[in-house]
């Protein structure tokens, strides 16, 4: 059975004018998948689309079809919602807490990220080359949602690590993503509505969380949060050791705590993307904002001085809509934990 994404529609197209101020290489589609992933949850697939920029295209039957190993433990995430942090935590937890290493090497080369080349086209260093040239266990990024996501993920049954994020939040980080690091030209609030209604690279946002949501009791996925992470990182850690079957000393938990934190990975050039930012810039070809660091602000509810009230309020109803049929809420999403 063939389970490749097949179908490209462009019946629900990115609004022209939102196009140029969005742009990074050329236009946007929305991909649909026709067959259904070997998930074991049950999902009108047809309606799932992404928004993915056209440069995506060419990539995307590779990232269906990269073989995946069962010892590879992969980051799973919306964009925005902690997955810098979630890598370099579970790398150092991966590899007997090999501070030394983990700042020499830039993460990006630690834990590729996947469709980097869809994200940025022409760019000589080749990610999923990178992944499948590393030794086990390797430790992937990926923001796909499950349909486009490499088909082995639910044969292998690699150990997956999803980290949730109140969206209020990831948007704001993410418009200044896209405003510091592509050039978006847009407004704050074109933004989010085009993040609340899909429109941006990834999204649309709650069916993304929704399907891992209802994967979390599933022994080889982890669930959390990026709240949950700030509120208490110990116990988080914690988790993600006995997920991955890891010890850990007083000592070490100490150590990887503090280079954890904010204020030291906000430092550390090696967290930074600082590669990745150089060919985002190089291929937008426009003149960005500087974006000193990725590591931007670290907060939670950076939203509540950042957006317009009025946006908050639709925000919320936009939640609602999509929590209502699960019975759900968004502190529960956050608040849960597996262990
Ligand atoms: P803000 O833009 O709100 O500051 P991702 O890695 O998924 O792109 O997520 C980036 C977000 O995680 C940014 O959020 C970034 O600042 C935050 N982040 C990264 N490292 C962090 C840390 N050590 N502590 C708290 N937040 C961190």
């Amino acid at each position: 059975m063939n389970y490749m994404p097949k179908s490209f529609f462009y019946d629900e197209p990115v609004p022209n004018e939102l196009i140029p101020k969005m742009i990074i290489t050329g236009g946007y589609t929305s991909v649909y998948t026709e067959e259904a992933p070997l998930v074991p949850i049950v999902g009108d697939w047809k309606k799932r689309y992404c928004t993915l920029a056209e440069s995506f295209t060419p990539i995307l039957d590779r990232v269906h079809n990269f073989e995946v190993r069962e010892s590879d433990v992969w980051i799973l995430t919306s964009t925005k919602c902690g997955t810098t942090w979630a890598q370099e935590m579970t790398w150092l937890i991966l590899n007997d807490f090999d501070f030394e290493k983990a700042k020499e090497v830039d993460l990006t080369l630690r834990s590729p990220f996947l469709e980097f080349n869809g994200v940025v086209p022409n760019v000589e260093h080749d990610t999923m080359k990178h992944a499948e040239e590393m030794d086990s266990p390797r430790l992937i990024k990926s923001h796909l949602p499950i349909p486009l996501l490499p088909k082995q993920l639910w044969t292998k049954k690699p150990k997956i690590i999803y980290v949730f994020r109140n969206p209020k939040d990831a948007a704001i980080s993410y418009f200044h993503h896209w405003r510091g690091m592509v050039g978006y030209k847009g407004t704050k609030e074109e933004f989010m509505h085009a993040y609340m209604d899909g429109y941006v690279n990834f999204n649309p946002f709650w069916p993304h969380v929704l399907d891992f949501w209802h994967l979390r009791e599933k022994q080889n996925i982890y669930f959390t949060s990026y709240e949950r992470m700030k509120f208490d990182l110990r116990a988080v850690v914690s988790d993600v050791c006995q997920f991955l079957n890891k010890k850990i000393s007083f000592d070490e938990m100490e150590k990887l705590v503090d280079h954890l934190s904010f204020d030291k990975m906000k430092v550390n050039p090696a967290c930074n993307h600082e590669k990745e930012f150089q060919s985002i810039k190089q291929a937008a070809g426009v003149e960005v904002e500087e974006f000193s660091r990725f590591v931007r602000r670290g907060v939670v509810g950076s939203h509540k001085d950042e957006l317009p009230h009025e946006v908050i309020e639709e925000f919320d109803e936009w939640t609602d809509d999509n929590l209502k049929d699960f019975n759900l809420t968004v502190d529960e999403i956050i608040s849960y934990h597996k262990y």
